[in-house]
């Protein structure tokens, strides 16, 4: 069966703006969250502590961070390490998350490490974050495929998300990076996963949409018993270190879905649609997501 309740987690501020060229005004950034908040979104990624130089369009983030961590939602932030554990906790962010890959030439690509470094760059980061009380969670990037390696096996996934779970982490979000997933894939890794003890209880599926299967991927893993789904905002994203990758998986095409389930989400479509249109306008290209070129007429 379906969930009556779908968390929907929203990375349009981190994972969709960190791909934008041109660099987006911290208050236009800051407004967006905003907006996100009043369209009933309870988490909304906002930025991440990494490596200015590494993601220049959020290199705002001790400048941003303030300006919305008062908002009563959810602000998760991307941190790589203990230097950007250290920045988020400055701030007084209270949920971190880690990013990680199943494959090696996206762990040197994004986070010039191995998959084994990364993890240990991760273990000392995790083990404070929990120990101040945060929530965290880890990112798990090129579930599926790779640019660079092709189709990813399964077991090598199932392998990584362990060692990832056993840091410690409260959530890990299943990353297809370049969208390149189907759902048949989709229900043998989380078969596979729950083999291995990693329960649908501790997911959360983070698609792309670069071959239009997002939803239906989606789909599998709710039937699955996923009730966690990463989306952004008018579809925006894609990853600056994987050039196949397009955007993530649109939110609205994603509660248009869910609603026409009869599945709960707490999101108000129209002021979510409304703050794609303005975003748009600010960026000055349409938003890619069918659902909101649908409702607004565009
Ligand atoms: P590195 O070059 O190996 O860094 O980068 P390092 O550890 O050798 O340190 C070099 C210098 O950087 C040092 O300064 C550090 O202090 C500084 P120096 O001593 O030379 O003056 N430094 C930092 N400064 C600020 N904040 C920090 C920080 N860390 C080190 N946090 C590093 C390693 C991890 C830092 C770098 O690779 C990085 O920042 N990577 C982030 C890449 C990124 O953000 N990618 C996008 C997110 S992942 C994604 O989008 C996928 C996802 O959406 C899921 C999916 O779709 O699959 C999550
Ligand atoms: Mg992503």
């Amino acid at each position: 069966g379906l969930p009556a309740r779908v968390r929907i987690h929203e990375v349009g501020p981190r994972d969709g703006l960190q791909n934008e060229p041109g660099v987006v005004p911290t208050g236009v950034k800051a407004e967006f969250v905003r907006r996100l908040a009043g369209a009933g979104l309870d988490t909304v990624e906002a930025t991440s502590f990494v490596h200015p130089k590494w993601v220049p369009q959020l290199a705002d983030a001790e400048q941003l961070f303030p300006q919305v961590r008062d908002l009563d939602v959810r602000l998760p932030v991307l941190v790589p390490n203990e230097r950007g554990l250290d920045r988020a906790l400055a701030l007084g962010a209270r949920e971190v998350a880690v990013f990680a890959s199943a494959t090696e030439s996206f762990a040197k690509a994004n986070l010039n490490r191995t998959v084994d470094e990364a993890l240990a760059m991760f273990a000392p980061v995790v083990a404070r974050a929990k120990a101040e009380g945060l929530t965290v969670r880890g990112y798990l990037s090129m579930c599926f495929g790779d640019p660079w390696e092709g189709p990813v096996p399964v077991e090598q996934v199932v392998g990584v998300t362990r060692r990832l779970a056993d840091l410690g982490c409260d959530e890990l979000s299943l990353g297809d990076t370049i969208g390149v997933a189907t759902p048949g894939h989709v229900r043998a890794l989380l078969t596979a996963l729950g083999d291995a003890g990693v329960p649908a209880s501790a997911l959360a599926v983070h698609f792309h949409d670069t071959y239009g299967q997002a939803l239906a991927n989606t789909l599998a893993a709710l039937q699955y018993g996923v009730t966690t789904v990463d989306a952004s905002a008018g579809g925006l994203g894609g990853c600056p270190y994987a050039k196949s990758a397009t955007g993530n998986l649109a939110t609205e095409d994603l509660v248009w879905m869910l609603h026409g389930l009869g599945i709960e989400t707490g999101v108000d479509l129209g002021r979510l649609t409304a703050t794609s249109v303005w975003l748009a306008e600010q960026l000055g290209r349409p938003s890619p997501s069918r659902t909101v070129r649908a409702l607004a007429g565009a």
